[in-house]
């Protein structure tokens, strides 16, 4: 089944043709346009410029994911209905819904946190196999920071999760008060990478690591750093605590998916979101996955940050779960 999907819940505007089934899904095009530069200069995203990008953005990028495509061979269009930024997720919308009364197609609606999760179902040379049930998930993204259980690879409850920011806003927000610009993810990498051994600055708290729940929080780390960045800091301080910061996540991540993992017992560990792509986070999660003998699955870079080739991806995989409403909107759901 051929799909062809569109993104647009935040800063990224993007659209892909998939191809595939429970076995695994290929990608056939992907196109991602994203207007992050532009809302580097405010030092985070603001969601009314974010908004009008998308309206510029959102045709190109489709005619670049059909291009060459037979439009008869694309089964459904599916798009995320959210979570996400009310403007950038009616550009979306609103072009998947034209699109799918002029061309006559099913329009498949899609959870932007149920995509993340299922961009570790895109096969391709280094990704050639697709994750055995149960299945514990851990969506680490701009808004969201979720433990997730997977009893098949059409069913996901939530388990747990942060009590207040999301670790990808905590990445933000720490690079901000840092110096270092939007996205925050990124440049902490970066700056981490950068950093002296030699250079020491205070360990940061490792919230609630602790307890031995599913809860996690990241607002008091983020106060921390917020905290020594009003003293003076030389340069290589700042790497240097950028690097304590990026640990400090880990840490927290790792323990925390650790005891879920101990609690549900899963055979597959499943990374998702923007977070994902943080070298520390990916090398201290693989770590811990082969010490508790689970397998790994962590998706290619392009695909933890937002993207549409994700979305085409739960589309095929939990086609049966969502409601495929044709141009009829359910009240309540998403953005309507
Ligand atoms: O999944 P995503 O693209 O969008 C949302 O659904 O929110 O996640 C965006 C988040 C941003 O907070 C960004 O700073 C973070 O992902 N991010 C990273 C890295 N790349 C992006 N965080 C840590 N390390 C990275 N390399
Ligand atoms: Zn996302």
């Amino acid at each position: 089944m051929k799909i062809l999907a569109i993104e647009s819940t935040c800063d990224e505007t993007a659209a892909a043709v998939v191809e595939g089934d429970s076995g695994g899904v290929r990608v056939i095009s992907s196109t991602v346009a994203s207007s992050a530069d532009i809302h580097t200069k405010y030092g985070g995203v603001v969601p009314e410029v974010a908004a009008r990008e998308q309206i510029k953005a959102i045709i190109p990028v489709v005619n670049e994911a059909i291009l060459g495509i037979d439009i008869d061979s694309i089964e459904a269009i599916a798009v995320s209905y959210g979570p996400g930024l009310i403007g950038s997720l009616l550009i979306g919308i609103e072009t998947a819904r034209t699109l799918a009364y002029v061309w006559s197609k099913p329009l498949i609606k899609v959870n932007h946190l149920s995509a993340h999760i299922a961009a570790n179902w895109i096969l391709d040379e280094s990704h050639v196999s697709t994750p055995a049930m149960p299945a514990v998930g851990l969506i680490i993204s701009g808004g969201h920071t979720d433990l997730v259980v997977m009893k098949d690879a059409s069913s996901m409850e939530w388990v747990g999760g942060t009590m207040d920011d999301a670790a990808g806003e905590a990445f933000d927000k720490v690079a901000r008060v840092l110096g270092l610009p939007y996205p925050g993810g990124p440049s902490i990498q970066k700056a981490a990478e950068d950093s002296l051994e030699q250079v020491k600055v205070p360990k940061l708290p490792r919230p609630m690591i602790h307890e031995n729940n599913l809860k996690m929080s990241f607002s008091g780390l983020k106060a921390a750093v917020a905290k020594l960045a009003n003293e003076e800091l030389g340069d290589d301080q700042i790497i240097a605590l950028a690097k304590e910061f990026n640990l400090a996540v880990m840490e927290t991540l790792v323990k925390k998916t650790s005891i879920a993992i101990e609690k549900y017992q899963p055979r597959s560990l499943l990374i998702a979101g923007g977070v994902a792509a943080n070298k520390i986070i990916r090398q201290g999660l693989q770590e811990m996955a082969m010490s508790k003998g689970v397998d790994i699955y962590m998706p290619e870079i392009k695909y933890c940050g937002d993207n549409a080739a994700m979305v085409g991806a739960a589309a095929v995989l939990f086609r049966d779960k969502v409601s495929i409403d044709y141009l009829r909107p359910e009240p309540g759901l998403g953005v309507y």
